[in-house]
């Protein structure tokens, strides 16, 4: 396993949040935390990158604990976090964004390259076409390309991606599900956390449901699509639905 969750215990403040989550992400798969609004997904992206630390229980990296390091300690090892609100900086252009992202290589000597200007522009063509723009003139979905595209360029062994559909258009949701699945393909291991459920089954490989901070439904895609009670509380059988 390249990520292993155990027992893992986080809080804000007095609040109970995670009550003992633990999963494991094997090196080169594409698995996704599900869940709806307020099930814990961010926490628990949050647990895993250092940004809120598990009270109890432990995250293993590689087989070494890094529950209680700092944010930058975690990235420095190589997890690659995109969050929910696409930060960037938006008075540089798109390329100077990734460029920022390729600093943190700096940090990992003997690190094995795959994303570079040349790669990123490569699998992400429309943010060569607009790579002098600033991108605080971007759509959403081209900041969201973006977001990924520089989180990459420091080549993280494993990206943490939350929501990255969130308020997009169905159209640019399903170019971002291929450009997913593409990225999956080189060899990244990716963790999505989705409240979509649907889009997220069609294009990994495992997941794990969570409700109330406490993972409820776990299999493999295929797995959980066929679950009776999934399909009845997630997919709404019988009822028809965006995208489908
Ligand atoms: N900074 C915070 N302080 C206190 N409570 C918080 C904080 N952030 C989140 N929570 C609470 O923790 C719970 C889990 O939130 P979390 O953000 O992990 O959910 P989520 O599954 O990511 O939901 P969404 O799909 O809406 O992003 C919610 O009840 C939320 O209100
Ligand atoms: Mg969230």
């Amino acid at each position: 396993m390249l990520l292993e969750l155990k027992d893992v215990h986080t809080y804000y403040a007095l609040s109970h949040i995670l009550f003992g989550i633990s999963f494991g992400v094997e090196r080169g798969s594409l698995v996704c935390v599900l869940g709806r609004n307020g099930a814990g997904k961010t926490t628990t992206m949050r647990s895993i990158i250092g940004l809120t630390k598990p009270s109890q229980g432990s995250v293993l990296f590689k087989g070494n604990n890094i529950a209680g390091l700092a944010p930058y300690q975690i990235a420095q090892r190589g997890v690659g976090f995109v969050p929910e609100d696409r930060l960037m900086f938006h008075d540089l252009t798109v390329k100077e964004n990734l460029e920022i992202g390729a600093r943190i290589l700096k940090k990992k000597p003997g690190v094995n390259i795959l994303w570079d200007l040349d790669r990123i522009w490569e699998a992400f063509p429309k943010l060569e076409q607009l790579k002098h723009r600033k991108s605080g003139y971007l759509s959403g979905g081209e900041q969201q390309m973006l977001t990924i595209a520089r989180t990459l360029m420091g080549n993280p062994d494993l990206l943490l991606l939350d929501e990255p559909c969130e308020g997009l258009a169905p159209l640019i949701v399903k170019m971002l599900g291929e450009l997913i699945v593409k990225i999956s393909k080189t060899g990244s291991t990716i963790l999505l956390a989705e409240q979509n459920i649907k889009f997220a089954l069609d294009i990994a490989e495992k997941g794990f449901i969570i409700e109330k901070g406490v993972i409820m439904y776990q299999g493999t895609a295929q797995e959980l699509k066929d679950n009776e009670e999934v399909r009845n509380k997630f997919l709404g059988v019988g009822i028809s639905k965006k995208g489908d």
